[in-house]
């Protein structure tokens, strides 16, 4: 089997190139012209939202699936840079869309609790979206230009992810325990409810659910709901740092450029009982991921 990944070099990239299986024939592709973790045949450097580059990459690829783990992420910035979000988060899926009925490749496309309001969640997947914010309404388009493609996709939807990266910007967590081991104050709000997820079990499960059947929309993170004041106070305690430099705030106070769904969450039951899919609670996520630094 052959599968492209578009992203390689992000979060959940680099983690579906390190748990690729080892009869999938992987091939990445990302903005920088080289890659420390996949060498040339397999890497390229692709800006997928040049429809002619991605369309002669996928031509000549031809690959059974092509993972679109390629985003623009910054929540606050999609407020700013409306046209590159959109960009990257809306046309490119719909370049992808079009390269992979040419030669019948099937898509799995990541999305997000973002394209809900967070009033009434946990949210399942045939919950219905309503987006706050300009990253949301993006990654919502994003998954309406598959629903009116006639290709075969998955759509996983995810939240809070977080694990060690080789490269590319802090997470939550890792951003959280450098400031704990400097010794320094941090403020975390007490009214963002949702599922926390190790990048690794998301990659694991795509993985999974690839080779499975399963089409349509699926949710895939953490097992457990909780607020993230709850799940800073853990990470301290899983990494035995000073958890009294951790001060309860509000959202509302940090002024934040996109509002932020509170009330949110993903439901995994599907995932868990119809995929077999691995997933952690909060605490023993931090648990795997400090393994990961021992
Ligand atoms: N992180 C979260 O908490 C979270 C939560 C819910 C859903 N998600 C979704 O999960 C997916 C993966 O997220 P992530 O955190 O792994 O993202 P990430 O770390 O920001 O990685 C995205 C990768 O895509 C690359 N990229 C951006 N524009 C591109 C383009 N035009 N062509 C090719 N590559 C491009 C980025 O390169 P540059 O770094 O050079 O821009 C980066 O390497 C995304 O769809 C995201 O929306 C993430």
């Amino acid at each position: 089997m052959r599968v492209l990944i578009t992203g390689c070099h992000g979060l959940l990239g680099q983690k579906l190139v390190a748990l690729a299986p080892d009869h999938v024939d992987i091939f990445g592709i990302d903005l920088q012209e080289e890659s420390p973790i996949l060498p040339p045949p397999s890497f390229s450097k692709c800006d997928i939202t040049d429809r002619q580059q991605a369309l002669e990459l996928v031509l000549k690829l031809a690959p059974d699936w092509i993972i679109n783990a390629a985003a623009y992420t910054n929540v606050d910035g999609a407020e700013k840079e409306r046209r590159l979000c959109w960009k990257v988060n809306v046309d490119a899926v719909e370049n992808l869309a079009y390269a992979a009925r040419k030669v019948h490749s099937k898509i799995v496309h990541i999305s997000t609790d973002y394209i809900f309001d967070g009033k009434d969640g946990p949210y399942d997947e045939n919950a219905v979206p309503n987006p706050l914010g300009y990253y949301g309404r993006s990654k919502l388009a994003g998954e309406k230009a598959l629903f009116a493609s006639p290709i075969e996709y998955i759509i996983i939807r995810t939240m809070i992810l977080y694990g060690k990266n080789i490269f590319g910007n802090a997470n939550f967590v890792t951003w959280l325990i450098e400031k704990l081991k400097q010794q320094q104050p941090v403020t975390i709000v007490t009214d963002q409810i949702g599922n926390t997820t190790l990048a690794d079990e998301l990659a694991g499960g795509i993985w999974k659910v690839i080779g499975s059947d399963y089409r349509g929309v699926l949710n895939i993170a953490g097992r457990e709901i909780l607020d993230r004041l709850t799940f800073a106070r853990q990470i301290a305690q899983v990494f035995e740092l000073d958890e009294s430099l951790i001060t309860p705030i509000t959202t509302n106070v940090l002024n934040q450029a996109a509002p932020r769904p509170l009330n949110s969450g993903l439901l995994v039951d599907k995932a868990i009982n119809e995929c077999n899919i691995e997933l952690s609670n909060a605490k023993e996520g931090l648990v795997k991921l400090k393994e990961q630094f021992n």
